[in-house]
């Protein structure tokens, strides 16, 4: 059933303390009865920090210097491809700056054949690679890539177009998640919360957006602003308390809105709060991203201020991970690819 605007509001609007509360518990209850407990681990690879594209609130926007670029190279991906697989991860994702060149693609290419060689095809892999043609996405798919993250930032087109140059398309955006649809991708979108200029109306038209557009995955988080960016005025005086707050009532809003998909707890609720991702399954999230990109590049690969695990590796991380899960009595499906189960039961 279409979500209803009005409720979506009201859930959204919630300020008493006990009333989100009680907002989470529900929505926890939501996703206890259609994804259980089990949290899936999809390793995070930040193949690349260089990008074509300008989005105002990004840190690793084309046109900020202070930050050094780079690509991992192929030996590199596959040892953190292959290090995920042995410790049973049911999938990675590849994710990177947007650039569309032709070398590029088929580099790209080269890495899922060879991500799948060396796991036997076991490893799943999702993609985050910004916007893409068409043929781009037959390639990589052929190749085995079968899971696509691609966030709308919102569904506001005139709030977008505050975001992000001129020559950046919201429809053409919107184009690319419907052609992922069509092509079969399980396909995941998101929005930021709290960006500046952005309304709870507009929150709640992004849950219809989700719903009408068939959305498998979301990830979503807080915007964070980055003091290297257009943005950066917005440093001061940011409520990092209240954009968790909002970022939490959303996440409990889609969950219960949209019952059966994926929702990540994803990285930005930590940097606002050292348990922020534990929050973000407290309040409907089942998926987590553990980043397993090698220390030295994480530096770099700052799209908001306070990025947490700078200094952590790879299975730090994920130790500090299974132990956050286990603290709120939850467990890790390992060796499974943990799809989505609206992907599943639309099928
Ligand atoms: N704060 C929070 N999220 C951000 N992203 C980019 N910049 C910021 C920021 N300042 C998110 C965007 C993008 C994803 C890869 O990172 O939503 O889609
Ligand atoms: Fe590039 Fe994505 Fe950052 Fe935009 S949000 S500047 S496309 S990395
Ligand atoms: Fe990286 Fe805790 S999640 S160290």
């Amino acid at each position: 059933m279409r979500p209803n605007k009005s409720e979506l509001i009201e859930m959204l609007s919630l300020q008493n303390k006990d009333e989100v509360e009680a907002l989470y518990k529900r929505a926890y209850e939501v996703k206890r009865q259609n994804c259980g407990t089990v949290v899936y681990f999809r390793g995070i690879v930040e193949l690349s920090n260089i990008c074509t594209k300008n989005c105002f609130y990004c840190g690793i926007r084309k046109d900020n210097q202070s930050t050094d670029r780079y690509l991992m190279g192929k030996a590199e991906v596959l040892e953190a491809a292959r290090w995920a697989w042995e410790q049973n991860y049911g999938s990675i994702v590849l994710q990177a700056g947007e650039r569309e060149d032709a070398w590029y693609v088929s580099y790209v290419n080269e890495l899922l054949q060879e991500i799948k060689t060396l796991s036997n095809s076991e490893l799943g892999i999702t993609l985050s690679l910004g916007e893409q043609t068409e043929e781009v996405f037959r390639t990589w798919q052929e190749s085995g890539a079968h899971r696509y993250l691609i966030r709308i930032e919102t569904s506001n087109p005139t709030l977008y177009k505050t975001l992000h140059p001129a020559d950046h398309s919201f429809e053409r955006r919107l184009d690319v998640i419907r052609t992922l649809k069509k092509l079969g991708w399980q396909t995941g979108t998101g929005v930021m919360m709290g960006l500046p200029g952005q309304t709870i109306e507009d929150l709640a038209n992004d849950i219809l957006f989700f719903y009408d557009e068939d959305i498998d995955m979301l990830g979503m988080g807080p915007f964070i602003p980055h003091h290297d960016t257009p943005l950066k005025h917005l440093v001061q005086g940011y409520d990092g308390d209240a954009a968790l707050e909002l970022a939490l009532k959303m996440i409990a809003a889609c969950r219960i809105a949209l019952q059966d998909i994926n929702i990540a707890s994803t990285t930005a609720l930590q940097a606002l709060n050292p348990t922020g991702r534990e929050m973000g399954l407290l309040a409907g999230a089942n998926i987590i991203m553990p980043n397993i990109t090698d220390t030295k590049y994480r530096g770099n690969y700052q799209l908001y201020d306070n990025k947490p695990c700078l200094d952590e590796n790879a299975s730090q991380c994920v130790h500090c991970l299974e132990n956050r899960i286990a603290s709120i009595g939850e467990t890790v499906g390992y060796k499974e690819w943990g799809d989505s189960k609206h992907y599943q039961n639309s099928r």
